[in-house]
């Protein structure tokens, strides 16, 4: 029997969870045999929920990365650079075969990465780097390969899923939802990292530059967090039939592939719409297949493992393929930034003081600037005189709505500023 030997670098959530695969690998369906040559982290007594002793440490990971015995690196140490970054390049050059998680070195790195992969005709493998568990980094490059893509839109943070629908299935307020998906190992070690949209950013980037075999340039990629978001929001949105969460959007159109991550608004009945917790869904839509909707569990150590442990077993029958799928016949595209003239509706909220006209100058800076309402609700003022007011409007082009809001916030009575979020209208 065939067996892999693995170095394991980085030991948090996903490295225990992965050792704790390994030890059970006798109930998986793996093609041979997998040994852990050693492990590596950056604390060696720290309380972890498997037992380390049994397998050799090494206090450099880059040392255990080209190891003569090691066939696959696995790096679970994270960041997109320093470190994690050195041991893979190490162990690339060294010819071994690399498994990452880490979807900011990917997203920074992952072409340079690719050229040194296949300079060294080994494989570089990435699966557990988008949405967790869900399978969908490989059915984009491999099994959609037939497919011309058009968008491939999603739920990519696990934990801003997990707060949006949370808060407004509780009413529990935002840290208090935080603070427990970073008790469930949902939220990256910096969770700003998770409420910045950074994290979603950087899976939507990969899957884009997979999907439209484009030039992965991550400073065209458009970041808004779910930061802003508050529970007035989701509130006030589901009493208008729509669901807030954070959305992600790779998109081809004539001039490039644009892609972005921010909060969006849509239709109770909307696919997405009804995913979730800390679940991840992936929805591609091309020709001639129509759309495919992924979802599972794209956050936590159990899930994450598992992909991980799915890229090894391929490994047992390595191709040294681009990881991204891409072929020298190719035509590459590029990341381009999103457009001001690209149409949408809007959730538009906004606090009012509770005055005469207030309500009237709101409508009127809408107006000044092409923003027609197409519903409205206004909930009666707080204890503190201020009266949120959510509207729904029309169609408009982006760049209109955002000057209208700069209008509207430095209005006499509009209260902090007004939160902005376009509807995605389609409908399954
Ligand atoms: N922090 C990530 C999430 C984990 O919440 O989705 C997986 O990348």
């Amino acid at each position: 029997m065939k067996t892999v030997r693995l170095g394991i670098a980085g030991l948090g959530h996903v490295g225990c969870g992965l050792i704790e695969l390994v030890e059970r690998q006798a109930e998986l369906r793996l093609p041979g045999k997998i040994e852990i040559v050693g492990v590596s982290a950056r604390s060696r007594s720290r309380n972890r929920p498997v037992d380390i002793s049994g397998y050799t440490w090494f206090d450099d990971a880059a040392t255990l990365a080209e190891h003569p015995d090691v066939d696959v690196f696995v790096e679970l140490m994270g960041g997109s650079d320093g470190p994690a970054k050195f041991a893979v390049e190490e162990a690339l050059k060294a010819k071994k075969h690399v498994v990452t998680a880490n979807k900011a070195l990917i997203a920074m790195h992952g072409q340079a990465l690719e050229q040194l992969a296949q300079d060294n005709d080994v494989d570089l493998m990435f699966e557990a780097a988008v949405a967790g568990g869900v399978p969908v980094v490989r059915v984009l490059r491999d099994s959609l390969s037939g497919v011309a893509i058009r968008r491939v839109s999603g739920i990519l943070n696990g934990t801003c899923n997990y707060l949006t629908t949370q808060m407004l299935d509780t009413g529990r307020s935002y840290d208090q939802v935080l603070e427990e998906a970073q008790r469930l190992g949902y939220a990256e070690a910096d969770p700003t990292l998770d409420v910045s949209g950074m994290d979603a950013a950087h899976k939507a980037a990969i899957l884009a530059s997979i999907a439209f075999t484009a030039d992965l340039d991550f400073n065209k990629v458009s970041v808004k967090g779910v930061d802003t978001v508050e529970l007035i929001d989701l509130n006030l949105a589901d009493r208008l039939g729509l669901r807030i969460k954070l959305i992600t959007e790779g998109i081809l159109t004539d001039d490039g592939v644009v892609c972005r991550v921010g909060p969006m608004a849509m239709p109770v009945d909307h696919p997405l719409a009804r995913v979730d917790g800390a679940l991840n869904t992936v929805r591609v839509e091309g020709d001639p297949l129509g759309a495919v909707t992924l979802t599972g569990p794209g956050a936590g150590p159990g899930p994450t493992a598992s992909a991980v442990m799915g890229d090894v077993s391929k490994l047992f029958t390595p191709t040294a393929r681009s990881p991204f799928g891409r072929a020298p016949h190719h035509t590459a595209c590029s990341f381009i930034a999103a457009k001001e003239a690209e149409r949408s509706a809007y959730f538009l909220r906004v606090k009012l003081a509770d005055k005469p006209g207030a309500l009237a100058s709101l409508t009127e800076a809408l107006a000044a600037h092409d923003v027609s309402v197409d519903k409205l609700l206004q909930e009666s003022a707080d204890d503190s005189d201020v009266s949120p007011v959510a509207i729904v409007t029309h169609v408009c082009s982006r760049g209109d709505i955002e000057t209208a809001s700069a209008r509207v916030s430095a209005l006499e009575a509009s209260v902090g500023a007004p939160q902005v979020i376009p509807i995605d209208a389609v409908n399954e």
